[in-house]
C-alpha cells in the first residue's frame, strides 16, 4: 500500500514491545519510521528488535519532525513526574500529530477534554490504550448488542482484577500505580489503571451516560517491601466497587483489584436486558484468553458462542498472546481510521475523558461518603 502514516513511538518498555509495536508492524496503513525513550540503550534496543530507523532520547525532537503523521505515548510516568502523558499529548497535539495515548491521558478529565478540543480544532483523531473493547470477543458482544440481541439494556455488571499485587513482596516496579504513601487518606491507584477498560466497555454496551454513582476504595495490602528489603506504607486503592445509574433508567455495578485471586487481563462483563443476556470473560485460563456466552428467556443456559473471523486482527495466529491480539486490532482501527478519513473515531479523547469522569466522581464518592451527580461540570 502507497502512503502508509509514519508513526513516532514515545517509550520503549515492556508495553511498546508487547503490544503497540506488534500492532504498528502487522497494520497494512502504518510503519514505525522513529522510536524515543529517555533509556538510549532501550530505544536502540527496540529499534533492532522492530527494524526501526530512528532512535531518539528527547520527544521533542522526533515530534518535531514534518515527517512524522503519527505520535504514540507509550510511556510510564513516574511519581516525580505524575502528568507524563499529558505532556506529551499536548506536545504531539500541539506539533499537528494525531496522537495514541495510555491510560489514563490526565488524571482530572477536564483536561482530557481540553486535549480532546485541541485535537478537535487542528483536525487532529485520537485513541487511548482502551485495550480491552479491541478483544474480539468484546467487539462481537457490543456488534450483538447493536443488532438487538439483549433488547433494553436493563445492569451492567463488570469486573477488572487478578492477583497482580496480591502478594506483598511483589517488588514495587510499578510506582506510578502504587506510590509509597503514609498519607491518611487513600491514593486512586486501582479505580483508575484497572478500572478504566471496564468503565469505557460498560458505557460502550450501555449506550448511555451515567447520572449517578456511589463507591467505596480500599486498601488491603497496607505495607510492601520495597527493594531494599525494608516495608513501606501504601496506603493505595488495591479494591474497589461502584454502582450506578444510567440516563436510560439502566443500572450497573463495577469492581476493580489487583489483589483477588485469578488470572489477567481478569475482565469479566455482563449485560441483562429485556430479551437476552451475554457475558464476555477476558481471563486467560487453560490457554484460552476470550469467551462469549448468550442466553434468551426461552433458553436461559448459557452457550458457548463462536467468533467470526472478521472480529480478528491482520496477521492473528490461534494462540497468540492476549497483548498483541487485542492491541494489534487497537492500532489497525485507529490507523483505518486515519486512513479513511471521516468521522469515525472511537475510544478516543472525549471517551476516556468520560471515563475519568466517572473515576475522579467515584473518588469523590468515597470521600465525601455520598452519592455523586454526573456530570461533574
Ligand atoms: N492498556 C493496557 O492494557 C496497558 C497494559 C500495560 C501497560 N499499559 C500502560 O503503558 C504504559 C507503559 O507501560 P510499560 O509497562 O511499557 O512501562 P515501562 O516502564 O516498561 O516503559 C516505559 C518507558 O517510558 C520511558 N519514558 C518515560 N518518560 C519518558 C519521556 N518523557 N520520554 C521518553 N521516554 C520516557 C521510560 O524510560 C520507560 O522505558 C504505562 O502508561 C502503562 O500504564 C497499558
Amino acid at each position: 500500500m502507497a502512503d502508509k502514516l509514519r508513526v513516532g513511538v514515545i517509550g520503549a518498555g515492556r508495553w511498546a514491545q508487547r503490544a503497540h509495536l506488534p500492532g504498528f508492524t502487522r497494520s497494512p496503513f502504518s510503519e514505525v519510521v522513529a522510536i524515543c525513550d529517555i533509556k538510549g540503550e532501550l530505544a536502540e534496543e527496540r529499534a533492532r528488535e522492530f527494524d526501526i530507523p530512528d532512535v531518539y532520547t528527547d520527544s521533542e525532537k522526533m515530534i518535531k519532525r514534518k515527517d512524522i503523521d503519527v505520535i504514540d505515548v507509550c510511556t510510564r510516568a513516574s511519581p516525580g513526574e505524575p502528568d507524563n502523558h499529558e505532556k506529551l499529548v499536548f506536545a504531539s497535539l500541539e506539533g499537528g500529530k494525531h496522537c495514541l495515548c495510555e491510560k489514563p491521558v490526565a488524571h482530572d478529565f477536564r483536561n482530557t477534554w481540553k486535549a480532546h478540543r485541541l485535537a478537535e480544532r487542528k483536525g487532529l483523531k485520537t485513541k487511548v490504550g482502551l485495550t480491552f473493547r479491541y478483544a474480539p470477543a468484546m467487539m462481537y458482544m457490543n456488534h450483538l448488542i447493536e443488532e438487538g440481541f439483549v433488547g433494553k439494556p436493563f445492569i451492567f455488571n463488570g469486573y477488572e482484577q487478578n492477583s497482580q499485587f496480591l502478594s506483598p513482596d511483589e517488588p514495587l516496579t510499578k510506582r506510578d500505580l502504587i506510590p509509597p504513601t503514609e498519607s491518611e487518606e487513600i491514593k486512586v491507584s486501582s479505580l483508575e489503571g484497572y478500572g478504566a477498560p471496564i468503565i469505557d466497555l460498560s458505557l460502550m454496551f450501555m449506550s448511555s451516560d451515567l447520572t449517578r454513582v456511589v463507591g467505596l476504595m480500599k486498601n488491603f495490602v497496607p505495607y510492601r517491601t520495597d527493594f531494599d528489603g525494608t516495608k513501606i506504607r501504601t496506603n493505595i486503592d488495591d479494591g474497589d466497587i461502584y454502582i450506578g445509574e444510567y440516563e436510560s433508567g439502566a443500572i450497573c455495578s463495577i469492581q476493580s483489584s489487583y489483589v483477588t485471586v485469578g488470572n489477567y487481563p481478569g475482565l469479566e462483563a455482563r449485560v441483562y436486558g429485556s430479551e437476552g443476556a451475554l457475558i464476555c470473560r477476558l481471563v486467560e485460563e487453560r490457554g484460552v484468553c476470550q469467551t462469549l456466552h448468550k442466553a434468551k428467556p426461552d433458553a436461559v443456559e448459557f452457550e458457548p458462542v463462536e467468533i467470526p473471523e472478521r472480529f480478528f486482527p491482520p496477521g492473528y495466529m490461534k494462540g497468540e498472546p492476549w497483548p498483541s491480539l487485542f492491541y494489534s486490532n487497537l492500532v489497525h482501527d485507529f490507523m483505518r481510521e486515519i486512513h479513511e478519513g471521516g468521522d469515525a473515531n472511537q475510544g478516543n479523547f472525549a471517551q476516556s475523558a468520560k471515563v475519568q469522569e466517572i473515576i475522579n466522581a467515584v473518588e469523590l464518592s468515597h470521600r465525601r461518603n455520598k452519592w455523586i451527580s454526573l456530570p461533574l461540570s
